[in-house]
């Protein structure tokens, strides 16, 4: 099998005996990653909050290695194991759950979301943050969620970037039927405010990121204006 994507070939194979995924970077990544952070930094002062660019280039291999992926996992974070790395390709075990966006769509039950919010506040809680943070890149098996395309972790975070975060996430489902995406929405709060019905605010910027987001993320245009026309329930 093999997917077309717009940063990297994945391709489904064996190695070792084992189902994997290899990634291969396309030779216009650095371009992709160049627009990335323009589109990051162009974001950040319009609304207001200039921030310093991105890291990528060399932080984005160590940023898919083995000793991120370990400090994610004492974080609650899980994420595939790794098979191999280096400059070109990273070799993955394959999660057989697909990804979050395609599980969403197809289930009837969101509550997996919850994960993911609480996945994001333990990102924030430990000063980072993931910026790249769409369902497309987190991984089902079972019903445990995995975190995969690492590369753009940032390990500094701020009120724009934790928003970016949440943002993210809601835009890149936003295109699903208003009532799931309402019920997913509550379920990823929820995860963010683990559970706790105190006081806590949820970054501010969150749902203006979002809006702005929606319009490149999703892929039907027509749910997506609808969506956008109902008012979100964060507070
Ligand atoms: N370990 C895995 N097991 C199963 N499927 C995977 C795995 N890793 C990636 N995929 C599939 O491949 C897709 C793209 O993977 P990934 O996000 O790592 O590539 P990418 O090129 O950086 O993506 P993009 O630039 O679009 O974010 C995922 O959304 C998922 O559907
Ligand atoms: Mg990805």
């Amino acid at each position: 099998m093999h997917f077309v994507n717009w940063q990297r070939d994945i391709v489904i194979s064996h190695y070792n005996g084992q189902k994997v995924v290899i990634k291969k970077n396309k030779s216009i990544k650095n371009l992709h990653e160049h627009l990335l952070v323009f589109m990051f930094t162009f974001m950040s002062f319009i609304l207001l909050h200039p921030s310093s660019p991105l890291k990528t280039g060399n932080s984005i291999l160590l940023n898919e290695g083995l000793a991120t992926r370990q400090a994610l996992e004492k974080i609650g974070i899980p994420t595939p194991k790794l098979l191999k790395i280096n400059q070109e390709v990273i070799i993955e075990e394959y999660l057989e759950g697909g990804n979050l966006y395609s599980y969403l769509k197809h289930s009837e039950d969101s509550s997996i979301v919850q994960k993911v919010g609480f996945m994001t506040r333990m990102m924030h809680d430990n000063g980072a943050c993931f910026i790249d943070n769409k369902a497309q890149n987190y991984l089902v098996r079972g019903s445990e969620v995995y975190r995969t395309d690492l590369g753009l972790i940032q390990r500094k975070s701020s009120e724009f970037t934790k928003s970016l975060d949440i943002g993210i996430f809601l835009a890149s489902l936003l295109d699903l039927e208003i009532e799931k995406y309402r019920k997913i929405e509550q379920y990823f709060i929820d995860g963010y405010k683990m559970n706790n019905q105190s006081k806590y605010r949820i970054p501010y910027l969150s749902i203006i990121v979002r809006n702005i987001a929606s319009l490149v993320l999703v892929s039907d245009h027509l749910s997506l204006a609808k969506n956008l026309l109902v008012k979100s329930d964060i507070k």
